[in-house]
């Protein structure tokens, strides 16, 4: 009596247990939890402030590097925006797409784009979903169209069934497809380089890198504007092209320069620009010590978590 008593006990404990299991188990699945963005207080409020959360977010970023993307499933957003380039395309001055040719631009970084307005070198699109549908379209990148990822999506397993409980809905739609990859974009933000511990107070500038500033602010930041220094306003025209200035952080790690990749080296670069701009005011190059201070405030624009693969 005693015994069995005991035993019926033990099948009860086990069968609650696995209850809560199940419980927290499908409570861990399902639940999906908003994702903030913690920016620090210089950076003010994003432009776009649509919602991310933690699943869509990491969805998108799984879909980001997948080659399923592509016609021919050979290439990835990443294999163009790689994250140790500052989602640049290293040391490359065009990419190479799904058909085995070259782009006719140079990739340019994926960084603070929720505080962006424009997008691609000459600002021609506003929305972020539409530099993906661009990606997706152009048949020098991934060379396909959103039906087609549609049904592949549809088809994958772990994709159509995590699209499913994330949009809470029974038939996935390429607007989904689309959502979770810019949920992903919005996340690139990157803010913690010497330059934002700097204006946090954490650190005090070498009197290199406070030179260098100063240089910067009366030669540069006209067009490239703190805290972002890409700009949302200013376009230049160069050779009958109207051109947007990008962001020049982790600028480092994110050679070859400009919207056709005409520069390997910040040294370069800085011969001959911005007077190569026939609207600039500078008629002078820069010289050698002046290039040199401007690299070394450049260079405290780097954030090594945002450029390491593991800190993510
Ligand atoms: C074959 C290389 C290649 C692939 C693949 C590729 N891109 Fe790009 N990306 C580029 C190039 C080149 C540009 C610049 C285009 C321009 O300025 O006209 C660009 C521009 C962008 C921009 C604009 C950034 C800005 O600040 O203006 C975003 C965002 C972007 N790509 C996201 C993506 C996403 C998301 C994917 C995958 C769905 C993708 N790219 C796939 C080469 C590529
Ligand atoms: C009149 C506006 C203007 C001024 C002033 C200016 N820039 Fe630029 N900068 C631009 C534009 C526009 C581009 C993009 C040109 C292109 O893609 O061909 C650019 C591109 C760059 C790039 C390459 C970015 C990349 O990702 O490829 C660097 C680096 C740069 N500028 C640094 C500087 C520095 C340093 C100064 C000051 C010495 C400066 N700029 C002054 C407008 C300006």
């Amino acid at each position: 009596m005693h015994k069995s008593n005991s035993g019926k006990l033990v099948i009860v404990s086990v069968f609650f247990v696995a209850a809560i299991l199940i419980i927290a188990y499908q409570f861990l699945v399902n639940n999906d939890s908003p994702i903030n963005i913690d920016s620090p207080a210089h950076f003010g409020t994003p432009i776009n402030q649509d919602d991310i959360t933690v699943q869509g977010a990491s969805l998108g970023r799984q879909l980001f590097n997948d080659v399923l993307l592509s016609r021919h499933q050979q290439i990835s957003c990443a294999s163009c925006h790689q994250q140790t380039a500052s989602y640049a395309d290293l040391g490359k001055r065009f990419s190479i797409g799904d058909r085995g040719l070259p782009t006719t631009r140079n990739a340019p970084v994926l960084i603070n784009l929720i505080w962006k307005s424009h997008y691609f070198a000459d600002g021609r699109a506003d929305q972020l979903e539409e530099t993906i549908y661009n990606a997706i379209r152009d048949t020098l990148e991934l060379n396909s169209n959103i039906d087609l990822i549609l049904e592949r999506v549809r088809q994958h397993p772990i994709y159509s069934k995590k699209l499913k409980t994330i949009f809470q809905v029974k038939e996935i739609e390429k607007e989904h497809v689309i959502d979770v990859l810019t949920q992903y974009l919005r996340t690139l933000n990157s803010w913690d380089s010497r330059y934002d511990r700097m204006l946090r107070g954490d650190l005090v500038f070498t009197a290199e890198e406070k030179q260098g500033q100063m240089l910067f602010e009366s030669e540069c930041a006209s067009c490239h504007i703190a805290p972002f220094f890409h700009s949302n306003t200013t376009m230049v025209s160069l050779l009958n092209q109207k051109l947007q200035s990008p962001s020049l952080r982790n600028i480092h790690a994110s050679a070859p320069y400009m919207h056709d990749g005409r520069f390997d080296g910040l040294d370069s670069l800085l011969l001959q620009h911005p007077e190569e701009f026939p609207q600039t005011f500078r008629k002078r190059a820069l010289n050698q010590q002046e290039r040199k201070s401007i690299i070394t405030f450049l260079k405290t624009l780097s954030d090594e978590q945002f450029l390491n693969p593991n800190s993510y």
